[in-house]
């Protein structure tokens, strides 16, 4: 795979930070091992770069980073690090054998977080952006560079920083909604105003990274690119700091089914979201919710006699995409006392049955009784409903 460079204009880099972001989370700790399986899930799915951790943060995080950036084939395998000299070394030692590298460092650009946080003035943050991506490209010529609360900073000091950091040899340029504050049109306008009004943006590639604090990451991600970004970090499941990151399964199947809307293209095979989906939430013990987009068990599952009855006629009249699409067997029509005749009828051919119309008739009776006692109706319940009716007709 070639890197995609900024003149690849449908392109969208899928950025996973599953092992950064999503493991800063409370309770989303891996171990050593599961953080391997999981890197080269990712690589394999075809994600294009991987956070792979914080190598100053802990002997272990550094260990993984190493080993994640030894085992890697197609992946660039990228560390994050703050400004501090230290940390950019230590990122850069623990990428060092991967064939493919990047360091990604950042820094506050915001009024609250320059003030409060680094408690330094606008001018010293600019020169420690100078310095700090200037540090890093002494090690590798694939530096990214993060404007820390990005979409809470003053437009002119955010440009002034892009542009000094681009000019210091950033490649690509991060404007993450670090608190999850933005809405679509404003992420939409501030990556168009900041790609129009810095010089040379177009030597960078330029990144959203969303939090979900108000359900709105994977929308801000995609109007991000609308509004030229390139490249979208996010996690599997959309694990991560308080409410999340944008969840890379989102993102991949609304490109992939609004491409109408989203013209772009991945290099992520989509078939493996649900393995992905299920071995972050093993290694992590953090459960999918059942309605969640894509990869809940929900997702594909239908209980309503009338939503029953048009998916057995054509699936198309309630699912926009298909199950194998995402590494779904097939679609689940769940038995309950919503289901109507018809997917009752589909369900006792499934299991070998054929009744008769009068003996049809009092099993279905019989199963819409069961299924107001019942909450889940499994195939042995309707098996030992039927043997019963045949047994006394
Ligand atoms: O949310 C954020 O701002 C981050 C940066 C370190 C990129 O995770
Ligand atoms: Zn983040």
């Amino acid at each position: 795979m070639t890197n995609p460079t900024p003149s690849d204009k449908d392109r969208v880099v899928i950025f996973d930070t599953t092992l950064r972001d999503g493991e800063q989370c409370p309770g989303a700790t891996m171990t050593h091992e599961e953080k391997l399986e999981v890197a080269e899930l990712l690589d394999t799915m075809g994600v294009d770069i991987i956070e792979a951790g914080f190598p100053i943060a802990s002997e272990g995080d550094f260990a993984a980073v190493r080993e994640i950036a030894q085992r890697s084939k197609n992946a660039v395998i990228c560390g994050l690090s703050r400004a501090a000299f230290k940390d950019i070394d230590r990122c850069a030692e623990a990428i060092k054998p991967a064939k493919r590298k990047r360091i990604h460092t950042f820094l506050s650009t915001s009024p609250v977080h320059m003030k409060y946080k680094l408690q330094k003035e606008p001018h010293e943050v600019y020169e420690m952006v100078i310095a700090q991506v200037t540090r890093a490209r002494s090690h590798t010529d694939d530096v990214e560079w993060s404007s820390e609360d990005g979409t809470r900073t003053e437009i002119d000091f955010l440009c002034r920083c892009v542009e000094a950091a681009i000019k210091a040899g950033a490649t690509t340029i991060n404007i993450p909604d670090t608190v999850g504050y933005t809405t679509p049109d404003e992420y939409f306008n501030l990556f168009k105003t900041v790609i129009e009004r810095v010089p040379n943006s177009d030597k960078a590639v330029f990144s959203t990274h969303c939090h979900n604090d108000l359900g709105m990451a994977v929308a801000n991600s995609l109007a991000g690119v609308r509004g030229g970004a390139r490249q979208i970090e996010c996690t599997i499941n959309g694990i991560g700091e308080r409410a999340g990151n944008a969840a890379l399964e989102e993102v991949v199947m609304a490109i992939k089914t609004r491409n109408d809307v989203f013209p772009y293209a991945t290099g992520i095979d989509s078939t493996m979201l649900t393995r992905a989906s299920k071995l972050v939430s093993a290694a992590t013990s953090f459960p999918v919710q059942y309605n969640k987009a894509i990869v809940g068990r929900n997702a594909f599952a239908h209980e309503s006699g009338i939503h029953q009855d048009g998916m057995l006629k054509n699936a198309q009249t309630y699912e926009i995409m298909t199950p194998d699409s995402v590494g779904v067997k097939q679609t689940s029509l769940v038995m309950g006392k919503h289901s109507g005749r018809h997917a009752f009828v589909h369900k006792l051919e499934e299991l070998g049955y054929q009744l008769a119309a009068n003996q049809l008739e009092d099993a279905f009776v019989r199963f819409k009784a069961l299924a107001d006692r019942k909450k889940q109706i499994y195939d042995e319940d309707i098996e030992a409903l039927v043997d019963e009716e045949i047994a006394t007709a």
